[in-house]
């Protein structure tokens, strides 16, 4: 199958695949939601972690990947509901979650009191691929309504309403934003119904290919001073030098895309990096370790 030519490329073990294979033929997708079947952005990089989202997926667990800011937790997320070309349903999960906003609130319809169906229930029926953004934002015992959606039960279980079984393909990946500086932890119960991807940091090879995939224009040289700028960063987050807040990939993508529009890389940088900082010592921090990486001379003819 095409769409998978990209885990192949990557060396993804030739029986996983063929068990997705397997996995898509067998659970088809109704027409209303084919519409939730979306292709993401960038394909994800990184064999390992691909292989052991893949196994325990197939296996009928859920996924919870944890890990610093930008090592592609949602991406991945993105990527695997496209590999089992499953309808997804991204969640954002905040202080505020709680069970209506997961499973259904009560609404008046012709005269009745019915349940207007959350996300987490649609995903249920449709059998999709839930996404639980930043599932350790949530309060605990809001989120405690799911523990029988997520372990060996499979349902969800309203008070007032009936009981539904999960679709078979259904599953659940969460993502977990774990901090250097310190994270807001996820309790026993929920974590223990998943299986835990600690993702690890962007490596250079791995920065490289989102950058030539993002810009396949630009200069090999070029991009190399900014994937190192980036991995410098992230080194001094990771010794907390520095906060994440300039670790943003998403950032660097918006300054090339300004530097090929015909900004200087130093401004560039500076809006899409520096900037991101409001603190002026770490601005200026971090304004040094631009300084060696991206010259105030550079012009865009340098990158692209
Ligand atoms: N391994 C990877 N493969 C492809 N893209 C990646 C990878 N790691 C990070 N990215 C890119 O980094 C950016 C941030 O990724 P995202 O998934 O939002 O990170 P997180 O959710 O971990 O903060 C995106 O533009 C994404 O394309
Ligand atoms: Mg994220």
């Amino acid at each position: 199958m095409k769409e998978l030519q990209f885990l192949e490329e990557q060396g993804v073990s030739p029986k996983l695949i063929q068990e997705v294979e397997s996995f898509r033929k067998a659970h088809t997708v109704s027409d209303e939601v084919k519409n939730r079947i979306v292709k993401p952005p960038i394909p994800f990089y990184g064999k390992e972690i691909l292989e052991m989202a893949i196994a325990a997926l197939l296996q009928g667990e859920n996924v919870l990947l944890s890990g610093s800011k930008a090592t592609g937790k949602n991406i991945l997320a993105e990527n695997l509901a496209w590999i089992f070309c499953r309808p997804s349903y991204n969640i954002s999960f905040n202080v505020n979650t709680d069970s209506s906003t997961l499973i259904g609130t009560d609404t008046f319809i012709d005269n009745e009191v019915r349940l207007r169906k959350g996300p987490v229930y649609q995903c249920a029926v449709n059998g999709g691929f839930g996404i639980f953004d930043e599932i350790n934002m949530a309060k605990n015992d809001a989120v405690s309504v799911l523990h029988a959606t997520l372990d060996y039960r499979r349902i969800i279980d309203v008070p007032g309403y009936d009981k539904i079984e999960l679709h078979p393909a259904a599953r659940f990946i969460g993502t977990m934003n774990y901090g250097y500086a310190g994270t807001k932890e996820l309790n026993e119960a929920l974590v223990s119904r998943f299986l835990v991807i600690d993702m690890p940091p962007l490596t250079e090879t791995v920065l490289m290919r989102i950058l030539k995939e993002n810009f396949p224009d630009a200069r090999e040289e070029g991009l190399k001073h900014f994937a190192g700028l980036f991995l410098d960063l992230q080194l001094k987050a990771q010794n907390s030098e520095i906060s994440t807040k300039p670790m943003d990939l998403r950032g660097m993508i918006g300054a090339l895309k300004t530097v090929r529009a015909g900004l200087t890389p130093r401004t560039a940088i500076t809006m899409g990096i520096t900037n991101k900082s409001f603190d002026i010592f770490e601005k200026e921090i971090i304004g040094d370790i631009v300084m060696t990486r991206i010259p105030e001379e550079w012009t865009r003819d340098e990158v692209f």
